[in-house]
C-alpha cells in the first residue's frame, strides 16, 4: 500500500481539507490581488466611513465552526459580507479615540510580509530577524536621543508588557543591591519593595497585581495642582520617610490625560540619591523627541533605567507593537530567561526570547523597519508636529466657543473639552457626537469632571478635518 492510500483511508476528511490548502497556494496569486483590493478599498474608504459601528447584531458569535471550508476566496466573501461592515474605521483621520495611531502605507507593507515570512522571532539562530529588531531598537534610540551604547531592548507587544518588564527588571535591580536574587526565590524575599507613582496609567497598575506586587500596593505621590505631573518635592519627601530596601520609581513622559510630562531632571536627581530603579511610561510622548518645540520635555530621559514606548500608537505600525529601552538589560535577560537544551543555540546576536514574556513572538520589528526605512526621521517628525498642531487648533476652538470649555491645555496631541452643561448632559453630548460618525471620541473625567478626550495620533488626519470635527460637534451641541 502506497502512502497515499495509507492516508485516504486513515483520514479522507483531513485529506480534502489539506486538498483545499494546496488548492489555495496554487492560486495564491490571485487571492493575494483579491485580499489587497479588499485592503486597498477598505484603507481608502476609511476618510467617508463612520468613524465606529454601533450596531453589530448582524454578526451571531455563537454560529458553529463549519464541518467544511470552502477555501480562501469564499472565506473572503463571507470577511466582505460579514465583518467589514460592522468595523470601526479606527485606521481614519477622525477617530480620536485612546490613543489610536493609524498605519502607515509602508507599515501595512512590513506587516503583510511579516505573515507571509511568518518567522519566529526568537533569536539570530538562522535568520536576519534578529539583527533588524537591533537596528530597529537603535532607531528606536536614535529618535529618542538615547545613546544606543546604554540603551537596549526589545520589542513587546505594546506598552501594558513593557510597563511589566519595567516593574520586573526595575523589582530584580532592587533585590540584587541587597543580595536578594527575586528571579529564583520570589516577590516574597524582598517584601519591602515600594513603588512611587503619581499618575500611573492603568495599565501599570494592572501590572502591579499581574506581577504579584497588588493594584493597591503603590506609595501614591501628589501631582502639582490642576495636573497629572508628579509632585517632585511630594516624592521627595515620600522617598525620605521610606525605610524600603528596594524603591522603584514610576514617572511619565505624556499622561494619558492632560499629557503632562514629568520633570524628569528632578526626579533622577532623586532616584540616584535614594537608590531607586527609575522607570518613565513614555508610551507616546517619547515621540515629542521629533519635535523641536517639544523634545525639551524629555530632558534626561537617558537617566531612566526603563522606558516604555509603544510603536503602535504614534509611529502608526499596525497592532501589536510596544517598545521597552533599558540601560539594564542583563537584568531583564536575567527575568526572562527560557532555557531549555532545545532553545540552545550558538548563533551570535540577542536572544529576544530571554528579554521579555513571549517566547514565540512575531517579527514585528519588520512593519516598523519598512516604515523607518520608507519615511524616515523626517516623516515621523511630520505625524508628530501635524498632530499637535491639530490638538492646539481644535483647543483654540474650544476656548472661544460660548458652549464649550477647555479641561486642560494641551501639551501634545491630545485635547480635553466639556459643554458647559452637567456630566449627565456631556454623557448625552458625547454620545450625539459619536452617533453622528463623522469623529469618535472616548471619555475622561478630569478635575473631578466628565469630558471627552480627543488624541489625535493618525498620519491621515488633515486640515479639512478639523473642518468636519468642529461641524460635527456644532450640529449636535
Ligand atoms: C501612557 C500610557 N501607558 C500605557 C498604555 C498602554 O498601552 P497598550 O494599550 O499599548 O498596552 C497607554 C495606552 O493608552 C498609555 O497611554
Amino acid at each position: 500500500m502506497n502512502r497515499v492510500e495509507n492516508r485516504a483511508e486513515s483520514s479522507p476528511t483531513a485529506d480534502t481539507a489539506r486538498h483545499l490548502m494546496f488548492d489555495d497556494l496554487e492560486k495564491l496569486g490571485r487571492i493575494l490581488v483579491q485580499t489587497g483590493d479588499v485592503a486597498h478599498s477598505f484603507v481608502q474608504g476609511a476618510d467617508d466611513m463612520d468613524a465606529t459601528c454601533r450596531d453589530f447584531s448582524a454578526f451571531d458569535p455563537s454560529r458553529p465552526l463549519p464541518q467544511k471550508g470552502r477555501g480562501t476566496l469564499d472565506a473572503l466573501r463571507a470577511v466582505q459580507d460579514e465583518i467589514l461592515p460592522l468595523l470601526a474605521a479606527s485606521i481614519g483621520p477622525r477617530y480620536l479615540g485612546f490613543v489610536t495611531g493609524g498605519t502607515t502605507p509602508a507599515a501595512l507593507v512590513g506587516d503583510w510580509l511579516a505573515g507571509a515570512i511568518d518567522q519566529n522571532a526568537t533569536g539570530p539562530e538562522g535568520s536576519v530577524n534578529a539583527a533588524v529588531e537591533e537596528q530597529v531598537i537603535n532607531w528606536l534610540c536614535e529618535i529618542a536621543h538615547l545613546p544606543a551604547k546604554k540603551f537596549d531592548g526589545v520589542l513587546t507587544t505594546g506598552a501594558t508588557v513593557s510597563n511589566l518588564l519595567g516593574v520586573v527588571a526595575g523589582r530584580q535591580w532592587c533585590g540584587e543591591k541587597v543580595g536578594v536574587d527575586i528571579d529564583a526565590d520570589g516577590a516574597g524575599a524582598l517584601p519591602d519593595l515600594e513603588l512611587f507613582a503619581a499618575s500611573p496609567h492603568a495599565s501599570m497598575v494592572k501590572d502591579l497585581s499581574i506581577s504579584g506586587i497588588g493594584r493597591n500596593n503603590f506609595t501614591k505621590v501628589a501631582t502639582l495642582s490642576g495636573t497629572e505631573q508628579t509632585d517632585v518635592n511630594a516624592l521627595k519627601a515620600k522617598l525620605a520617610a521610606s525605610d524600603a530596601r528596594g524603591k522603584i520609581v514610576i514617572a511619565s513622559s505624556g499622561t494619558v490625560n492632560a499629557t503632562d510630562f514629568d520633570d524628569l531632571t528632578a526626579i533622577a536627581d532623586l532616584c540616584a540619591a535614594y537608590g531607586a530603579w527609575l522607570h518613565v511610561d513614555a508610551a507616546f510622548g517619547m515621540f515629542a523627541a521629533l519635535d523641536d518645540r517639544r523634545s525639551h520635555l524629555l530632558a534626561c530621559l537617558d537617566r531612566a533605567d526603563s522606558i516604555t514606548s509603544d510603536g503602535h500608537k504614534w509611529l502608526n505600525v499596525p497592532y501589536d507593537c510596544g517598545i521597552f529601552l533599558t540601560r539594564h538589560i542583563g537584568v531583564l535577560e536575567k527575568c526572562c530567561r527560557a532555557f531549555a537544551p532545545y532553545l540552545d543555540t550558538k548563533a551570535e546576536g540577542n536572544m529576544y526570547i530571554n528579554r521579555g514574556v513571549e517566547n514565540s513572538r512575531r517579527f514585528r520589528a519588520l512593519p516598523l523597519w519598512v516604515s523607518m526605512q520608507a519615511y524616515g526621521r523626517e516623516g515621523f517628525a511630520g505625524i508628530i508636529r501635524a498632530n499637535c498642531d491639530q490638538a492646539a487648533d481644535l483647543a483654540a476652538w474650544v476656548r472661544t466657543h460660548e458652549k464649550l470649555e477647555l479641561l486642560a491645555e494641551p501639551k501634545l496631541n491630545v485635547t480635553m473639552f466639556a459643554s458647559v452643561g452637567s456630566d449627565d448632559d456631556n454623557r448625552a453630548l458625547l454620545e450625539r457626537i459619536n452617533a453622528s460618525g463623522k469623529l469618535f471620541l472616548t471619555p475622561t473625567v478630569y478635575g473631578g469632571r466628565f469630558g471627552f478626550r480627543a488624541a489625535f495620533s493618525n498620519w491621515r488626519t488633515q486640515d479639512h478635518d478639523l473642518v468636519i470635527i468642529k461641524q460635527a460637534i456644532d450640529a449636535v451641541l
